[in-house]
């Protein structure tokens, strides 16, 4: 029995290497592999999950929304994002449920210990994942998030999204040009694409900022953006994108098997994700 990982382009995923780690762990008899798929695939892939032919599915993009369609049910999280990544089997039901924002939570929580409740946090980027990782914050009761995108639509898009479903969420629109922070900021998160080439920088004014901010960057691939470093050199506290990346799929793998995966788990996988990029 299989389970995949599918979009387009998937060539560079890890999720293959991770999963098999614990798959072969755990002694599952399982293979994880990855396939890139069109569109018009979707529906065969979801009825192959029915008929017990595959074990589950992890969508990747450009599929996290079309794939919605498909399925039974979804999760309150993952409706709320409008974007699934995991899709499993529950009594004869297919489920589609969304981990990027509880994976984000839980690999910071385990990093630094910081408690999101009442913290200000600051955004860039109103993508997919800034959906999954604020509609997480919310749950977290955060006090204040300023969200900032280079096409200011979509900043508004997003700030509207999450306040006709909650009036009392404090959501803030940031211009995307002049970027300061302020001092009452505790976490700044890159979850735009920016700085995945060399080179490449968002400019942000560091003189506001409070010695104990936390700078997170979701990007794994480079292990260090260029924004990453520019925080690392005032010497703030950061993480990039491959805690994350693992967190979100330990909560996958237990929608899979049931198996609550440990901090050894975890950072086993982590070890060797490092050394294969
Ligand atoms: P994801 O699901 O990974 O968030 P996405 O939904 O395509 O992917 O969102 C990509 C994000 O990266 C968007 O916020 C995008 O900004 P725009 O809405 O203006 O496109 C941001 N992004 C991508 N390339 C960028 C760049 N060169 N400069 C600034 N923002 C960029």
């Amino acid at each position: 029995m299989t389970l995949f990982v599918i979009g387009k382009p998937i060539k560079h995923s890890l999720s293959p290497l991770i999963h098999n780690y614990w798959i072969k762990k755990y002694q599952l008899g399982l293979e994880y592999k990855k396939m890139e798929v069109e569109k018009e695939s979707l529906f065969s892939l979801v009825e192959n999950l029915r008929e017990g032919k595959i074990t589950g599915l992890n969508i990747t993009l450009p599929y996290k929304r079309d794939i919605i369609s498909y399925l039974d049910k979804v999760s309150h999280t993952a409706k709320d994002i409008g974007a699934i990544n995991t899709v499993f089997i529950r009594g004869n039901k297919v489920y589609g449920e969304n981990t990027d924002g509880i994976g984000f939570t839980r690999a910071l929580e385990k990093k630094t210990k910081f408690n999101f409740s009442n913290k200000s946090i600051y955004i860039l980027g109103a993508g997919g994942a800034s959906y999954g990782i604020i509609s997480e914050l919310i749950g977290k009761k955060v006090a204040k998030i300023y969200v900032t995108n280079r096409t200011k639509q979509k900043t508004i898009q997003l700030i509207k999204h999450f306040k006709t479903k909650n009036k009392e969420i404090k959501l803030e629109f940031v211009e995307w040009k002049d970027l300061a922070p302020n001092s009452d900021v505790d976490l700044i998160i890159n979850t735009t694409s920016f700085g995945m080439k060399d080179n490449e920088c968002i400019k942000i004014n560091m003189n506001n900022l409070r010695d104990t901010l936390i700078f997170v960057d979701i990007i794994y691939s480079p292990k260090e953006t260029e924004l990453l470093k520019l925080f690392k050199k005032e010497g703030f506290v950061c993480m990039n994108g491959l805690n994350m990346l693992i967190e979100q799929a330990a909560v996958s793998f237990e929608l899979w098997f049931n198996i609550s995966l440990n901090n050894k788990d975890i950072e086993e996988v982590k070890n060797i994700c490092e050394a294969s990029y």
